[in-house]
């Protein structure tokens, strides 16, 4: 009877909102990939991450016909981070893409993905965002040709719900979402994320350091996409940054090894929910 009361109560003791936090940031949403600085040749985090300088600002610049922006200093430094901000100042940035200033930012931060944060997921990352230490760095500021909005992400307009999903498909559909799996893997070959039809297709070619890589087709599909895999495979690919054929996947998803640092139960939650995107060619 202690035992099991002892087990109820550590397992409540266990996550407290920034430690939540601590994981979505740093196992599921990974800000690092846009907003850390990592030295030239650094492919995978955490091995290439400049601890010292993390959440500073982001390396990459992202230049479309619509924008040219940088990942922000997101540290709490009050002049060239957020530090000065609110929590419902982060909050809205986060779901809205809403800077205090009024002015949206470009959909490269991925908040239309963030929608889908449960409140309670959404004050664990805010929590946590407030824990991170100062570090001065000035970002150049974006520049914008053309107002976009993001499309909508079907499911994930909204908040999901007070509780994270325990079915694997729909828990691993709410952090595949987080982890922006389909802001690379819907993007058609011209470069726009088309949730509706083209989800899980990939096709899309990203250039970078690295060279050139085209963005893999993740449906079920036995021939085109993942159907054939088995669940090793794909995790490996996930935690290793390995592919199914042995070979070491190329920067923009084996960066995405830090999804290692996931817990079992939702690693095996974002594998169910890949089975389950629909067959696509
Ligand atoms: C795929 C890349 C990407 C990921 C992942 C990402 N961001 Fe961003 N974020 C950006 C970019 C680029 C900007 C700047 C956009 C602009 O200037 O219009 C930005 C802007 C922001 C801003 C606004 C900062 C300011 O000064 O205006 C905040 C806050 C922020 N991100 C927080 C986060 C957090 C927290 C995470 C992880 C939960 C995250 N971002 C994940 C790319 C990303
Ligand atoms: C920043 C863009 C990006 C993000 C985000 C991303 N991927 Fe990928 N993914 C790629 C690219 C590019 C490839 C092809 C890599 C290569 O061929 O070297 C790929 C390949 C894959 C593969 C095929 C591996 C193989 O065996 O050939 C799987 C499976 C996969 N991604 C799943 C995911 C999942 C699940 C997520 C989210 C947790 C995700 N990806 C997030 C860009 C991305």
């Amino acid at each position: 009877m202690l035992g099991v009361l002892c087990g109820v109560v550590s397992s409540a003791v266990a996550e407290t909102p920034v430690e939540r936090g601590s994981y979505l940031v740093n196992a599921v949403m990974v800000c690092d990939g846009c907003h850390s600085p990592r030295g030239p040749g650094d492919l995978a985090i955490p091995s290439g991450l400049s601890v010292e300088r993390r959440f500073s600002g982001g390396v990459e610049v992202w230049e479309t016909p619509a924008y040219t922006v940088h990942g922000s200093n997101i540290t709490t430094d009050r002049d060239t981070g957020i530090g000065s901000w609110s929590g419902v100042d982060i909050k809205r940035l986060m779901t809205e893409g809403i800077r205090p200033d009024g002015v949206r930012v470009a959909p490269q931060m991925p908040y239309h993905f963030y929608r889908i944060l449960t409140p309670g997921d959404l004050d664990a990352v805010t929590s946590y965002l407030k824990t991170i230490k100062p570090v001065s760095n000035e970002m150049p500021p974006p520049v914008y040709k053309t107002a976009v909005k993001p499309p909508p992400l079907p499911g994930a307009e909204t908040s999901i719900g007070d509780t994270v999903p325990t079915d694997p498909v729909a828990r691993g559909f709410y952090l595949a979402t987080l982890a922006n799996c389909m802001g690379c893997h819907s993007r058609r070959p011209d470069g726009v994320q088309d949730f509706r039809n083209w989800w899980g297709k990939g096709g899309f070619e990203i250039k970078g350091e690295f060279g050139s890589v085209v963005v893999s087709n993740i449906s079920a599909h036995r021939e085109k996409g993942v159907g054939a895999r088995t669940d090793a495979e794909l995790k490996r690919a996930l935690t290793e940054g390995i592919g199914h054929d042995g070979r070491l996947l190329k920067m923009p998803m084996a960066r995405q090894v830090y999804l290692s640092r996931m817990t079992e139960q939702d690693l095996n939650a974002v594998i169910a929910w890949m089975r389950s995107i629909p067959p696509i060619e």
